[in-house]
């Protein structure tokens, strides 16, 4: 598609829709650290007021900017899947039915696999790879499932971790979606605008424009967006 030049009725009308939203809604989670980038952190998450308590028990989130609370967010997954792990060995030296026993150790390497991504995703926070963060920590968030569906092989068995398998769930889901509002913040906002233009030549009379903006400095609210890696686009 051919990059136009901005029409002054493209630009009128581009105004229109700035005018529109409302820049004191609340200021762009760019911007956000501490407290306030929890709030908008965890409204993401499915249980948001555990987010919220969970980040806030670390003391550094107080200040954090996303990067610092991607971290704390590592360490408190990690911590909880560790407790868990050892939760497992337990529950396996008490087991008295062998196919309990068996679906216990089916977890216990999930939650090894676990262990490993959330310290894979760890290593590459710090040095900056917040792509492959978010990936290991997306698998991590798929493990608890595999060790619920393993009480259900014959010969099924009540799941005795149903509870941990939630937090460590919920504790990687907040990983991915820090990594992953990290990972938008480093990314250009690319708007395609379609504006009714009837001196334009054309079956549809609509002039098509791309506007690229720069997401670290937009000066409103965008909710909804896809991010695009520039460098492979060009
Ligand atoms: C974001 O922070 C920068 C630097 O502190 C400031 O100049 C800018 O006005 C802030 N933007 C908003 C929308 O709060
Ligand atoms: C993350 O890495 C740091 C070292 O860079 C280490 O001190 C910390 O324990 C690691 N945390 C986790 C959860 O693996
Ligand atoms: C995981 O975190 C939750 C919520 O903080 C806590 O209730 C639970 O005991 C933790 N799990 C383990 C095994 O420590
Ligand atoms: C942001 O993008 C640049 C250029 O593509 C890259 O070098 C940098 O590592 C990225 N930073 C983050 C936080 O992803
Ligand atoms: C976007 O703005 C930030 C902060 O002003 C700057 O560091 C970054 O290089 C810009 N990115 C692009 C793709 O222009």
């Amino acid at each position: 598609m051919a990059l136009l030049v901005p029409s002054s009725s493209l630009l009128i009308s581009l105004l229109l829709v700035l005018l529109f939203i409302d820049p004191s809604v609340a200021s762009p989670i760019a911007n956000a650290t501490g407290y306030a980038l929890v709030a908008r952190i965890c409204e993401q998450t499915y249980n948001k007021y555990y987010c919220t308590d969970a980040l806030k028990s670390d003391p550094r989130t107080k200040t954090a900017d996303a990067k610092a609370l991607l971290e704390v967010s590592i360490k408190l997954a990690s911590l909880n899947a560790t407790a868990t792990t050892l939760k497992i060995q337990s529950l396996i030296k008490d087991a008295k039915h062998p196919g309990l026993k068996d679906h216990l150790q089916v977890c216990a390497n999930v939650y090894k696999g676990i262990v490993d991504d959330l310290t894979r995703a760890n290593a590459s926070s710090k040095s900056g790879q917040y792509d492959d963060a978010r990936r290991s920590a997306i698998r991590a968030t798929h493990g608890p499932e595999s060790c619920e569906v393993a009480f259900k092989e014959p010969p099924a068995q009540k799941t005795p971790l149903s509870s941990y398998n939630f937090y460590v769930e919920l504790l990687s889901d907040i990983v991915v979606n820090i990594a992953s509002i990290i990972k938008l913040l480093n990314c250009t906002l690319i708007l395609e605008i379609k504006v009714k233009d009837s001196s334009v030549e054309g079956s549809d009379g609509y002039l098509t424009s791309v506007v690229t903006l720069n997401w670290s400095n937009l000066p409103f609210e965008v909710t909804v967006a896809y991010c695009f890696d520039l460098s492979l686009a060009v």
